[in-house]
């Protein structure tokens, strides 16, 4: 685990996390049944919460895997760039994209409207974390694990300098301005 002295406060602990993943699974598998989703797992931060969340679904679904760059405040258009497209056609499936995060809502919005133009029978956010004072543009959440205040966190899949994916549960860091093992 990533330098634990910069650990600050536990926002969600694993425990909590596990049991709520578990609850969108459920959700997710009432509302999909007699359907064969793909779940796209927007890369790199949704990764950890894919992996529990498919596996808390009992209908088939099939996974699929999307890279974008960040946006960056600077660039007016709001376009973010395609680093990783589908391996697969989403055309006439149900798609649930998977994020970690939601806060301004710009990267999604461009990301649902680049999916939309694909043609898909359905498309549909789950997403762990909603930053929603952050919200710039409003963007459909269907399923969503945990609202979050206006603080940077890490762990399940979020992290700071690329460390601290691997935390089993979701805080807070102590410092913010070094790399976790320097
Ligand atoms: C996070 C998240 C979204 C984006 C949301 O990605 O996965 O893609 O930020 O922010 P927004 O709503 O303000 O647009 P991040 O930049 O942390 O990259 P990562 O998934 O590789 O960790």
């Amino acid at each position: 685990m990533s330098a634990p002295e910069n650990i600050g406060e536990v926002l969600f602990s694993a425990e909590r996390i596990q049991d709520r993943v578990r609850e969108l699974g459920d959700t997710i598998s009432k509302d999909y049944k007699g359907t064969d989703p793909v779940l796209i797992c927007m890369l790199r931060g949704a990764a950890i919460f894919t992996g529990d969340l498919v596996r808390s679904i009992s209908v088939p679904l099939t996974l699929d895997f999307m890279a974008i760059s960040n946006y960056t405040s600077g660039e007016s258009s709001g376009a973010v760039k395609i680093l990783k497209d589908l391996e697969e056609s989403i055309e006439a499936r149900e798609v649930i994209v998977v994020e970690d995060i939601v806060a301004t809502g710009l990267t999604l919005s461009y990301l649902l409207r680049s999916l939309q133009a694909r043609n898909p029978a359905s498309l549909k956010v789950c997403t762990l974390l909603d930053r929603v004072v952050a919200r710039i543009i409003d963007v459909p959440l269907a399923y969503r694990g945990f609202e979050l205040p206006d603080v940077f966190v890490v762990g399940y899949g979020l992290d700071f300098q690329q460390h601290y994916r691997n935390l089993p549960f979701i805080c807070t860091l102590k410092s913010e301005t070094r790399a976790p093992e320097l």
